[in-house]
């Protein structure tokens, strides 16, 4: 790493910016951005060769909520999650590519990201996540959703779209298939969303870039 690397946070390996370019542009002019075919490959590819290995006893039911508020409820969300942790060096990757996102939007919209999370998500068929919001106005230090699709020759009869609402009256949305290759892109508090039920098993790639939410003696996040 060269002092410059140091000063400016910038991630070690360095990739083909074009694509956070029209996520910035459409973070502009419209707060979300759907990418078909915006993952490179080789990123999906290592995405893929991550999950095919993860076992399923590694995937753990999701919960919602932080900490001492944390919940498991069936009637809400059913995916199974696994933390990426960047042990592997396909989950280095990844979070490499992420974080040369972070850095490239930092540079033109400042923005303040500050750190990531992600984690595989699987939803077995029949299995949803009703509509929610990732962060709370106020509240959260989740700014911008990611979301990462890993599924060959998904077809519309297939569901598991993401639905993407404009804000809390939106009762249509925008609807996203789970496609290998597409990515999306969200202000965390702006758009409430959800994912419904599939016929096959569906795995994506959710992930959330922070901002800094640290006062005194209260470290961020909770553990
Ligand atoms: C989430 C989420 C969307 C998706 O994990 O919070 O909304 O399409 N995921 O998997
Ligand atoms: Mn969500």
């Amino acid at each position: 790493m060269n002092s410059e690397q140091l000063a400016s946070n910038q991630p070690l390996r360095t990739f083909d910016e074009s694509i956070f370019e029209k996520v910035v542009d459409d973070l502009v002019s419209k707060g979300f951005s759907i990418q078909e075919n915006g993952l490179p490959d080789f990123i999906t590819d290592a995405l893929l060769t991550r999950q095919r290995c993860i076992a399923d006893e590694e995937y753990k039911r999701a919960g919602i909520g932080r900490a001492f508020n944390y919940q498991k409820v069936d009637t809400v969300r059913g995916d199974e999650i696994c933390w990426i942790t960047g042990s592997t060096p396909e989950g280095a990757l990844w979070l490499d590519w992420c974080a040369a996102m972070q850095h490239f939007i930092n540079r033109s919209l400042f923005m303040g990201l500050f750190s990531f999370e992600s984690h595989f998500a699987c939803y077995e068929p029949g299995k949803f996540y009703k509509r929610h919001v990732d962060a709370f106005k106020g509240q959260g230090n989740r700014v911008l959703s990611l979301v990462a699709y890993l599924n060959d020759n998904w077809k519309n009869e297939d569901g598991g779209e993401l639905v993407l609402y404009a804000d809390s009256e939106d009762r249509k949305g925008t609807r996203v298939l789970p496609k290998k290759g597409t990515f999306v892109v969200f202000l965390s508090e702006d758009f409430p969303h959800e994912v419904l039920p599939a016929t096959r098993t569906r795995h994506s790639v959710a992930g959330w870039f922070r901002v800094n939410g640290s006062v005194n003696d209260n470290i961020d996040p909770p553990r």
